[in-house]
């Protein structure tokens, strides 16, 4: 365990000035080392390394680069994932205000590896604070010659969930709205000029342009991992899942906050150590990360990709939403089912239609108005939310409702036996969307709870 902070990932204090970065002990050193390697042998240790993609798949990053670098049909591009729309996660903004500098670096060093000429860093808009430090980074380090010759644009987005999905990124960085494109990113890229039917991939045709997408904190990882070795990274956390991350944890906790942890640290041990535990003598009763992936109650998981689906779920980017024993998990579904109705595009009907059933049946059982025929259409829509879907979020709609029910069962009886909630709180619950994290103190965007299924706010 790393306390937060200390690691290669978070310095001990942001870093202001391109001097100040080369200064540190690996500044620049992942790009001197990637160009002494060459582009195939980059691959090669970034694939030796371990790394798995820090956006909430876990992809490994050398086999991510591999498929780009050797895929034909036009022009190669990188785009930096930075829309973190991920409720209770913060580390990409965090990461971007600490260190812009190694963000940009292993940016530079992933166009070198797949042998692209222009790459994007996509923000949201409101990001302001993140967008001038990334692009003040960009400005230094082709001053002082280190990307000289590099086209970096960095791309202001909207402010929807899906922004951050990533067909739908490219969607936004070509100027469009953020609905998830049929095809992924590495089968028709940014400015891909074929028209796309569904019928038939675009891979080998000329106009592809085959496009990485990697998230902020996995295009961080990267410099040090080239300046100090694959094996220096596989000497941290586990065999299968190598390294450090950056965690978010907030909700009922002490005081909010990011830190630096080696993978495979127990789940419990993180929320003391990032969260600095929960308040009094109240009791975890569940942790879910993010709204992606099934709840979980064990404290004694590890933080690794492997320890969450031994549990049956997925760690997500790292961001920890704790419950104490009050919470009501009825209001918890709830919360999560209606951001994800929200944010649903609604290109694909039974997401749409589906999350709002979801979110309508479990407002009723909230409120106490429920019977078993809301319990029976629940079921329902449980199976048919993700029929047809063109992107992950219809199935964490599924994932996450079907995985809260299952394990608080009992509090669904409650709230039908007595026809009101059995422990309702003097605030509503808040769904973490983090608007900003510092100092121990999280702020919540409030305009979520405005926001309407067709995307405009009440
Ligand atoms: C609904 C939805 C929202 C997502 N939001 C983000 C996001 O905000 N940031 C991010 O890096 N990845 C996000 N992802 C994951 C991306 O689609 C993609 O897997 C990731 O950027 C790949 O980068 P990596 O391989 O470095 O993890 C989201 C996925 C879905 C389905
Ligand atoms: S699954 Fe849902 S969010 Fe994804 S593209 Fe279809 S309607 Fe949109």
């Amino acid at each position: 365990m790393t306390s937060p902070g200390a690691g290669y990932l978070l310095p001990p204090a942001p870093i202001e000035t391109l001097d100040a970065y080369l200064a540190t002990e690996t500044g620049g050193l992942g790009l001197q080392r990637a160009q002494a390697l060459g582009p195939a042998e980059t691959i090669a240790e970034i694939t030796r390394s371990g790394l798995r993609g820090r956006g909430g798949a876990g992809f490994p990053t050398g086999r991510k680069w591999q498929t780009i670098a050797s895929s034909e049909g036009g022009r190669h591009y990188v785009v930096a994932n930075g829309a973190e729309g991920e409720p209770a996660t913060f580390k990409d903004r965090a990461l971007m205000r600490a260190n812009p500098y190694q963000l940009v670096e292993g940016l530079v060093i992933a166009a070198f590896a797949v042998g692209a000429d222009e790459v994007f860093i996509a923000l949201k808009a409101r990001f302001e604070r993140e967008i001038d430090r990334v692009t003040t980074a960009v400005a230094e380090m082709q001053q002082a010659g280190i990307c000289a010759d590099c086209r970096v644009t960095v791309v202001p987005g909207p402010d929807e969930y899906l922004f951050g999905e990533e067909k739908a990124l490219l969607e936004a960085v070509e100027g469009k709205p953020p609905l998830p494109r049929l095809l992924p990113p590495y089968e028709h890229g940014l400015f891909a000029s074929d028209v796309v039917t569904g019928w038939e991939p675009t891979a080998g045709v000329a106009s592809a342009n085959p496009t990485l997408v990697n998230n902020i904190e996995t295009l961080s990882s990267v410099p040090p991992i080239l300046a100090r070795g694959a094996d220096w990274h596989r000497s941290m956390g586990t065999a299968e899942s190598p390294g450090h991350v950056v965690a978010t944890v907030v909700g009922d906790v002490v005081a909010p906050d990011v830190g630096e942890i080696e993978l495979g640290t127990p789940l419990g041990t993180v929320i003391d150590i990032v969260g600095s535990g929960l308040h009094g003598d109240r009791t975890v009763k569940a942790v879910m990360s993010g709204v992606a992936n099934p709840v979980v109650r064990d404290l004694a998981i590890p933080v690794s990709y492997e320890g969450f689906a031994a549990a049956g779920s997925g760690m997500g980017a790292v961001g920890f939403f704790v419950l104490d024993d009050r919470a009501c998990m009825v209001e918890a579904a709830h919360v999560m089912s209606r951001f994800l109705y929200v944010e649903s595009c609604g290109q694909c009907p039974p997401c749409k239609l589906g999350s709002g059933e979801l979110t309508d049946r479990l407002a009723r059982i909230e409120a106490g108005v429920a019977d078993r025929g809301d319990v029976d259409a629940i079921g329902h829509w449980l199976e048919r939310v993700t029929d047809g879907n063109r992107c992950y979020l219809a199935v964490q709609e599924r994932l996450v409702v079907s995985s809260v029910l299952g394990a608080f069962a009992e509090e669904v009886d409650q709230h039908l036996a007595l026809g009101r909630c059995p422990r309702p709180r003097p605030e509503p619950l808040d769904l973490p969307k983090l608007d900003d994290l510092a100092g121990g103190v999280a702020v919540y965007d409030e305009r979520q709870r405005r926001k309407q299924p067709d995307w405009t706010y009440a």
